[in-house]
């Protein structure tokens, strides 16, 4: 069914509850939303199609949305699969439909196509704008939110900013089409947060560069790719956003992300978690690496101010998913934290070493107390460690 967004805009895209993991990396406990918007116009505009998984109701509610009208225009903002997929089965339903995007989109959707589509093509950059009649969509461009062609565009009657992967979110929706239908603290928020450090993180400087550009626009609606459309408190939206893409920690609390082969490694987190609580500190996590999927520990690590890595040595190196957690943090250029370290070895402890180098490489990461060593199992000098590495953790707070 077409979803109607306003009087003039109807939402036409869907659900995935079945698929397991997004881009084959990101479990999707919830699912995820793949969306694509009808403008209703005096000229017929759609923004971006869907990933295959969804086709048949996209096209479904698409040709309900039209009715009788013919489709002009198909604007590409982003020419990932997840929403171009179905681009070429949309041009051979829709034989007579324009497509709108960027230089660099029109390259990339030739090359996943196989195919030319310059002569059909409206090549469009930043400022340029789209005359649907009572619509306009003048657009703006967002290199690297997420790939290097996006662009996201700005209806100026009814000041609704299509925003392609920005502001969006794992999870299906649910009949519920707007986030204020929706208890965000509780159903959004932490995939949110899990979708945007993972998914577009690594590129802060382009999403504020981004958020500088929307600064400028008077925006009554925020429509997304993924995930819940905005019309009520923007402002929480685009301040999370801002954290985040600024590399500042969201909340003044500690994460502990363990490695743990036998549980000995285990126990010394577990006592330090203690001591920490013990000594006021609230709202203490404590993540499994080997358990809990990489991408989950790392949006935890960018929430929080405060990070504790605890690893055994292994193969003479960092044990492996402790590993995979430190190279994930590095490559989603991660900083401007706090972190403290407890290493496990039995008989040549290098682990604490190693992910010292790779934590004091990053910018604003620094180290606090001493590094504890706990060899092979808790014992009375790794508990006085552990004990003054809460002190100094805890003197932060
Ligand atoms: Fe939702 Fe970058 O695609």
């Amino acid at each position: 069914m077409k979803r109607a967004v306003s009087d003039s805009i109807y939402y036409v895209g869907a659900s995935d509850r079945r698929l397991a993991l997004f881009e084959n990396t990101f479990p999707l406990p919830n699912g995820v939303s793949y969306n694509s918007y009808l403008i209703d116009s005096d000229r017929t505009a759609l923004t971006d199609t869907v990933d295959r998984s969804v086709a048949d109701v996209f096209f479904d509610n698409l040709a309900e949305a039209l009715g009788s009208k013919p489709l002009d225009y198909l604007v590409v903002h982003h020419v990932e699969p997840d929403h171009a997929a179905t681009v070429a089965d949309l041009l051979l339903r829709y034989p007579d439909v324009k497509i709108v995007t960027s230089a660099k989109a029109l390259v990339l959707l030739n090359r996943f196509n196989d195919a030319d589509y310059t002569a059909r093509t409206i090549v469009v950059k930043e400022g340029d704008t789209l005359d649907l009649g009572k619509h306009t969509l003048r657009f703006v461009a967002a290199p690297m939110v997420h790939w290097p062609e996006v662009f996201v565009s700005y209806e100026t009657a009814t000041k609704t900013l299509f925003s392609a992967d920005a502001f969006g979110t794992f999870g299906a929706l649910g009949g519920n089409l707007f986030a204020d239908e929706i208890d965000f603290d509780r159903d959004i928020k932490d995939e949110m947060r899990r979708y945007f450090i993972n998914i577009v993180g690594k590129y802060g400087v382009q999403v504020q560069n981004l958020l500088k550009k929307a600064a400028s626009l008077e925006i009554a609606a925020i429509c997304p790719l993924h995930g819940p459309i905005w019309r009520k408190d923007l402002g929480k939206v685009i301040a999370l956003h801002d954290t985040w893409s600024a590399y500042r920690p969201e909340d003044q609390s500690v994460v502990i992300a363990c490695a743990s082969i036998y549980g000995n490694t285990a126990r010394a987190a577990d006592y330090l978690a203690d001591r920490l609580a013990e000594r006021g500190i609230k709202g203490i996590r404590i993540y499994d690496v080997s358990k809990t999927h990489v991408s989950y520990v790392v949006a935890e690590a960018f929430r929080a101010s405060h990070v504790v890595f605890a690893a055994p040595t292994y193969n003479n190196g960092i044990f492996i998913e402790m590993e995979h957690l430190l190279h994930d943090l590095v490559a989603h250029n991660f900083r401007n934290r706090r972190f403290a370290l407890i290493e496990n070895g039995s008989w040549a402890p290098q682990s604490g070493k190693l992910m010292q180098s790779m934590l004091s490489a990053l910018p604003g990461v620094t180290q606090i107390g001493e590094t504890v060593t706990v060899c092979s199992a808790l014992n009375a000098d790794a508990r006085r460690a552990l004990d003054c590495l809460a002190e100094a953790v805890a003197s932060e707070f």
